[in-house]
């Protein structure tokens, strides 16, 4: 895992912007993963400004989101399809039809999810997955104890995670439908590139224990660790607890620019 500090949430997203719009210049069809939250909307913010300002191209560029929740359609204003069109898909040249976010109003989940696998399949895999976590270690809504194995399939909440995105639904836990969709680890693991965004103290037990720790299936992040192309883009208060910071640091550093976006 390629650990990268930089000295805020800014100065992170960018850097990580700089590798996505590399792949996209090298592969103007790339596939990407992406992620909802609070954690990419300056990497989008950065993609829209290469996009407005540097005329960057996403014409031919695919998309599939990590998950959604159940029972938000796609219209709700907390629905992860909504979140995508308006932090991202509405101000870049991307064709609608080629972004993809799992359905949370499918009748038939098992049938949604299957066919959602073999839509990444169809389209030659994702070149390129962002990530967040979660405060409890949850990539995608794969949660604590997920299978390493899991595809895309219907998931329970966590009672933290609950918590922690009930700041999205005017801070009531009540109102965060406790069931979604994810892809799975398994999923997650078959990117090509993986590049996971952690920006806030809040995150820096988990970004420490995903780094250092040992891999298991309580902190699912920690899977990273077999990965063989996973950076890690975070910010000096996400990095406050990794014991070897200094050698991440010094890593980074030594690096000429063209490697460190590659
Ligand atoms: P956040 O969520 O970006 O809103 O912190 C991250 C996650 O739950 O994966």
């Amino acid at each position: 895992m390629e650990i990268i500090i930089k000295k805020d949430a800014l100065e992170g997203s960018c850097a990580a912007a700089r590798v996505v719009a590399r792949l996209i210049h090298e592969k103007p069809n790339a596939v990407l993963g992406l992620a909802t939250g609070s954690t990419p909307l300056l990497l989008y913010k950065e993609l829209i400004r290469l996009h407005n300002e540097e005329g960057f191209d996403f014409s031919r560029v695919r998309t599939f989101n990590l998950d959604e929740y159940i029972g938000l359609s796609v219209d709700h204003e907390q629905s992860y399809r909504r979140f995508m069109n308006e932090n991202l898909f509405e101000y870049i040249n991307i064709k609608r039809e080629n972004t993809h976010v799992p359905d949370g109003m499918a009748e038939d989940v098992p049938t949604a999810c299957a066919a959602y696998e073999q839509a990444i399949a169809d389209a030659g895999g994702i070149d390129l997955q962002v990530l967040g976590i979660g405060s409890d270690g949850h990539v995608g809504f794969n949660e604590p104890t997920s299978s390493f194995a899991s595809r895309t399939r219907i998931k329970t909440l966590t009672r933290q995670t609950v918590a922690d995105n009930a700041r999205f639904f005017d801070g009531d836990e009540s109102k965060v439908p406790h069931h979604c969709i994810t892809m799975g680890i398994g999923t997650i693991m078959d990117a090509r590139m993986n590049l996971m965004l952690a920006f806030g103290a809040n995150k820096a037990e988990a970004v420490a224990a995903t780094v250092e720790g040992p891999v298991a299936s309580i902190m699912p992040a920690s899977i990273l660790q077999h990965h063989p192309a996973a950076k890690l883009f975070i910010d000096e208060a996400a990095a406050s607890q990794l014991k070897l910071a200094e050698y991440y640091r010094w890593v980074y550093d030594g690096k000429p620019d063209w490697q460190k976006d590659a």
